[in-house]
């Protein structure tokens, strides 16, 4: 029944039949009169079953060339080895997996392996916290405030604004810092109201109400730091940066556009916001040639009623009208398990169609394990209202119909393995459901979702406990390399932008694959 529901659900990517199928069918007919041939076609029967699964996983359609093929042993015996060490990193918690992962031979690779783009980054949250530590918190006119529920609230104006409500009054942190005996201690427990890394995750977040909770404090806490303009565009550009370095050439980034303000109060529009989010993405590509750029998905949240999300579809067409070369489409964000439901907004997310004019989805759809409930429906609804890809889809293969529709229709999942396992869906990741899509060869990209928050940075950690965890023994240089096509052939590049973009790319694998496969000469060679 399984086999039956997955030959239907490849059908559309796969096209025909094995061309050794012929062979097994004649074998089994003679065979079954003698027992040497008999024994012969089980072993007939094995080579082709293994070699179905060999072709249906991801990347298993892929023809290596020689040097990549050079270069996939250098990286199977990495993996081997890692795989047989005592400590797994995939199947334990991030925040303790973290340092050995940095260890790990496989993790250097691939954080020189070109990746490609990633397509599901949210906007304060590309770039490591203790440069909002180190250098935002140092600018002049910084205030704090500690609010009634003790979460940190930062300013920065001149002169000292009038006590907010909920908060302390404001301080200014330059002369806090300066009556403190421990700068460094402080600074460490700034550091640590920015993320959500702690020794003991189970004992800190018993519950995902606990953990986002804490989440949503840290983006209350951060916001006041990232949005303050002039830390807005540096932010923006250290970000770029981080990906750069991490071999990723573009990025699409989930924005909310928040109002940007000035020192003496002044705010911006969401114009204001995405023309910066351009500049500043034009500046680092001509300063880092070879990097492509950004696009924005304007993003809303899904506790908000519904003539807020109907003036933010608006707002949407709006910005997609002005800057089409900039902003890709709408998604809603936040916790969807206590968030409504696509269903909810669906007379707002009708608007475009009705009207006839086109605004491409990318929602978070199936960020849950709870099968069955309103917000586990929302696959379906992303499916019925065209969404261009499925943020997450984590639930997506409790749901063979959906599932089947949305491959017919080419419409990729961006998995994102480590914020999954953080925000509690799966401890494992060998245990991660996207183990089955990347089994049968279902489309799609690794992306990394919020990893500052998590710790992490850039896509190559994702990249690791998918392509160590999820991906299990077989997964190899092919599925890592249709990872990285996968991640432009479904962004929300222009044709012309694209075609670009894997000319960029493949030059930069060729030179990863020499430099891969010529260690393993030299190596020979020695
Ligand atoms: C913060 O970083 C910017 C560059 O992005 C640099 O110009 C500035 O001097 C730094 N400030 C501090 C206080 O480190
Ligand atoms: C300041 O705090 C840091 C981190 O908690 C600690 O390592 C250091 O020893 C402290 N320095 C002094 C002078 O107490
Ligand atoms: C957040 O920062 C405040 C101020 O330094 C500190 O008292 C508090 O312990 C920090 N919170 C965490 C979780 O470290
Ligand atoms: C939607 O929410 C906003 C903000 O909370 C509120 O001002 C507005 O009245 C609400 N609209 C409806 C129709 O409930
Ligand atoms: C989805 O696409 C189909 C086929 O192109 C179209 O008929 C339908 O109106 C679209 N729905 C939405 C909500 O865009
Ligand atoms: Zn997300």
């Amino acid at each position: 029944m399984l086999d039956l529901a997955l030959t239907s659900i490849r059908h559309p990517m796969l096209g025909g039949t094995p061309p050794r199928r012929a062979t097994l069918h004649s074998l089994l007919l003679v065979g079954a009169t003698a027992f040497l041939c008999s024994a012969r076609s089980i072993d007939e029967e094995r080579k082709q079953l293994l070699w179905r699964e060999r072709t249906m996983r991801l990347g298993g359609q892929l023809a290596l060339t020689r040097a990549e093929q050079v270069a996939n042993r250098v990286l199977m015996a990495h993996k081997e080895a890692e795989v047989h060490s005592p400590q797994f990193p995939p199947s334990m918690h991030f925040f303790r997996a973290k340092h050995l992962i940095e260890k790990s031979a496989v993790f250097h690779i691939l954080k020189k392996m070109p990746k490609g783009a990633a397509l599901h980054v949210h906007e304060f949250s590309i770039l490591r916290m203790d440069w909002l530590v180190k250098n935002v918190t140092y600018r002049p006119h910084c205030h704090f405030c500690v609010t009634h529920r003790g979460a940190l609230r930062f300013r920065f104006a001149h002169p000292t604004p009038p006590t907010p409500a909920e908060c302390s009054e404001w301080v200014l942190l330059e002369k806090y810092r300066q009556e403190l005996q421990n700068v460094t201690e402080f600074d460490e427990s700034l550091l640590r109201n920015f993320t959500l890394v702690t020794e003991n995750p189970e004992e800190t977040y018993p519950n995902r109400d606990v953990l986002w909770s804490k989440f949503q404090t840290i983006f209350f806490s951060i916001s006041g730091l990232v949005s303050y303009a002039p830390v807005f565009r540096d932010y923006v550009f250290q970000g770029l940066r981080e990906f750069c370095q991490d071999n990723v050439l573009y990025l699409e980034l989930r924005a909310m556009l928040l109002p940007v303000y000035e020192l003496d109060g002044r705010t911006y529009s969401p114009e204001w916001v995405v023309e910066t989010y351009r500049d500043v993405a034009s500046l680092f590509s001509r300063e880092h040639p070879g990097f492509i750029g950004m696009k924005i998905i304007y993003s809303d949240q899904r506790f908000k009623n519904v003539s807020l999300i109907t003036e933010s579809v608006w707002m949407a067409m709006k910005l997609r009208t002005k800057f089409p070369g900039m902003v890709a489409g709408f998604d809603l964000v936040g916790r969807e398990d206590t968030g409504r439901s696509l269903h909810h907004y669906r007379k707002a997310l009708m608007i475009p169609a009705s009207r006839g004019s086109r605004l491409p989805y990318f929602f978070h759809a199936g960020e849950t394990d709870w099968q069955g409930t309103s917000v586990d429906g929302n696959l379906l609804e992303a499916l019925i209202l065209n969404s261009t890809r499925i943020g997450h889809g984590f639930a997506l293969t409790k749901h063979p119909a959906i599932w089947t529709d949305l491959w017919k229709k080419g419409i990729p999942v961006e998995v994102c393995p480590i914020s999954n396992q953080v925000l509690q869906l799966v401890s494992d990741l060998r245990n991660h459901p996207a183990a089955v899509l990347m089994a049968t060869g279902y489309p799609m990209v690794i992306s990394s979702d919020d990893p500052a928050m998590f710790g992490a940075s850039g896509l190559s950690y994702d990249f690791y406990e998918a392509f160590m965890g999820i991906g299990g023994m077989k997964a190899d240089l092919r599925t890592l390399k249709q990872l990285a096509l996968n991640s432009i052939k479904y962004s929300a590049l222009q044709d012309t932008e694209k075609k670009a973009a894997m000319e960029t790319w493949a030059e930069r694998w060729d030179a990863f694959v020499a430099e891969l496969a010529g260690g393993q000469s030299k190596k020979t060679a020695a």
